[in-house]
């Protein structure tokens, strides 16, 4: 929202502060930029209305403002949605805060009905109901994202049921998979966040409106009424954790800081695997960038940039859980330093999740490459202890056996599947011609056929149920 910002004349500007009525000295300039909000805060216009709106509604509807009151106000009220969104409101340093300003402006437009708006009410109770209707609308738009880029993956991963690479531990070289079921891998990570986001969703969806400053008001009002305008599933049962929880919003970047945790680790993978020395994947050149010096290179950059950004959303996390630490019930101006952490994850996280789905339809295999790799790592070794094992051999032993064949096939240059049968018969009589099946990578990623394995026809399965689970 780039609305248009003026900083007023503080001298003039302070003696009519909202809540100036009992104080001697305006404060400096200093003081009222510190303190103000302004500046970051009128992102929560949109939602600041909707919930005065709403609480207009329920004081008419008490009678503790006329219906006359209720209509001026959202007169007022819609008008000022209409300057904002054509960026013609003057947001003003002076009046503080979002609410502030749009009270003020509307007094301006229709009087002392303006001015009956905040009964029953504080900006205690107000800015912790603006916060939850924001970060509900971004978690719906986030789930919605990372869906999005769960198709994607999906839609890569069909695409490569059958292509062999190396499964790593360590780093090195483990037992061959497929680049589908790899990339699966990422799909379970996703759905969990999926799942704790939704769970997060049902404690941002509850109202604080009522509990006022801190301690609920004596007018007859109507909380539920209220949370059911607004679309809340609850009302917050205790006045002061109304006004003073930000569990919610700590609980969210939790999970924004564990979906970046996630990213960055398929944007590691997509590095390493753009090295030459791996040559795994390309991506498309709009997600990378080259040397001004070096004019050999691609670089990745927006893996890169995700991965750094990750940091910054954990940071939050850390920031956020720092604020509240140690603060004393109910409502702290500390507060107030909620809103930039929380703002900035919702931003990065949602520009990492658009950018990420685009990228993952911009991803050129190369599978001659990752064959090569499982190729020179001995990836089927354990394959051939299995197969050992199931002739009876205890699997301990079968290990000694085959270690002593990969070291043999390292010696002659080449992978066990190169070695003839009677060499492989010099470390166990009881390997026979049947073993070859074993020991090639398809054979041994089509053994794997278990719910969950790296068989093509249960990453099949597994894409099939994923598909179900996102319609
Ligand atoms: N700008 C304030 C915040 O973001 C609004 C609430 C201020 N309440 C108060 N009593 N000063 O937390």
């Amino acid at each position: 929202m780039t609305a248009i910002y003026r900083e007023q004349n503080s001298a003039v500007e302070n003696n009519k502060k909202t809540w100036s009525g009992r104080f001697n000295e305006p404060v400096s300039e200093l003081v009222e930029r510190y303190t103000a909000s302004i500046g970051f805060d009128q992102r929560l216009a949109e939602y600041d209305i909707q919930g005065s709106l709403a609480h207009a509604q329920m004081l008419a509807t008490q009678g503790i403002i006329s219906h006359a009151d209720r209509m001026a106000i959202e007169q007022g009220l819609n008008q000022i949605r209409e300057e904002i969104r054509n960026h013609q409101f003057v947001w003003q340093q002076a009046l503080e805060d979002v609410h502030l300003n749009i009270e003020k402006r509307l007094t301006a437009l229709v009087g002392d009905a303006g001015k009956r708006l905040h009964t029953a009410r504080s900006r205690n109770d107000q800015v912790a109901t603006d916060i939850r209707l924001f970060l509900r609308a971004s978690i719906d738009e986030i789930i919605s994202l990372i869906k999005s880029m769960q198709r994607a993956l999906l839609d890569l991963a069909e695409q490569h049921l059958h292509t062999v690479m190396p499964g790593f531990t360590h780093l090195q070289v483990a037992q061959p998979i497929s680049f589908g079921h790899h990339l699966m891998a990422y799909f379970e990570m996703l759905k969990r966040d999926v799942g704790r986001l939704s769970d997060c969703r049902k404690r941002v969806n509850q109202l604080p409106l009522g509990a006022a400053a801190l301690a609920g008001t004596s007018y007859p009002i109507n909380r539920e009424l209220v949370a059911e305008l607004l679309g809340f599933e609850g009302v917050c049962g205790n006045s002061l954790d109304a006004v003073s929880d930000r569990d919610f919003a700590i609980e969210f970047s939790a999970c924004a800081a564990l979906i970046m945790t996630h990213l960055s680790r398929m944007s590691e993978e997509f590095i390493l695997w753009m090295n030459p020395a791996f040559g795994f994947i390309q991506l498309a050149d709009r997600f990378c960038t080259g040397s001004s010096i070096m004019p050999q290179k691609k670089n990745p950059d927006v893996p890169e940039l995700v991965r750094g950004k990750t940091g910054r959303v954990t940071g939050h996390l850390v920031a956020l859980l720092t604020l509240m630490k140690a603060q004393p019930l109910a409502y702290n101006k500390d507060n107030q330093e909620d809103k930039e952490p929380l703002f900035d994850t919702v931003d990065t996280l949602i520009d990492t999740l658009r950018i990420y789905a685009d990228m993952l339809t911009g991803v050129r295999v190369n599978p001659e490459m990752m064959r090569q790799s499982a190729l020179r790592g001995y990836a089927t070794a354990t394959d051939l202890a299995d197969y050992l094992t199931k002739k009876g051999i205890p699997f301990r032993d079968a290990h000694e056996i085959v270690a002593k064949t990969v070291q043999f096939a390292e010696q002659k240059n080449c992978d066990l599947s190169d070695l003839e049968l009677s060499e492989l018969q010099i470390f166990s009589t009881h390997i026979e011609a049947d073993i070859f099946a074993v020991l090639t990578l398809e054979g041994s990623m089509q053994s794997r056929k278990h719910t969950g394995g790296t068989a093509p026809e249960q990453v099949q399965a597994a894409i099939h149920q994923a598909r179900q689970w996102l319609s």
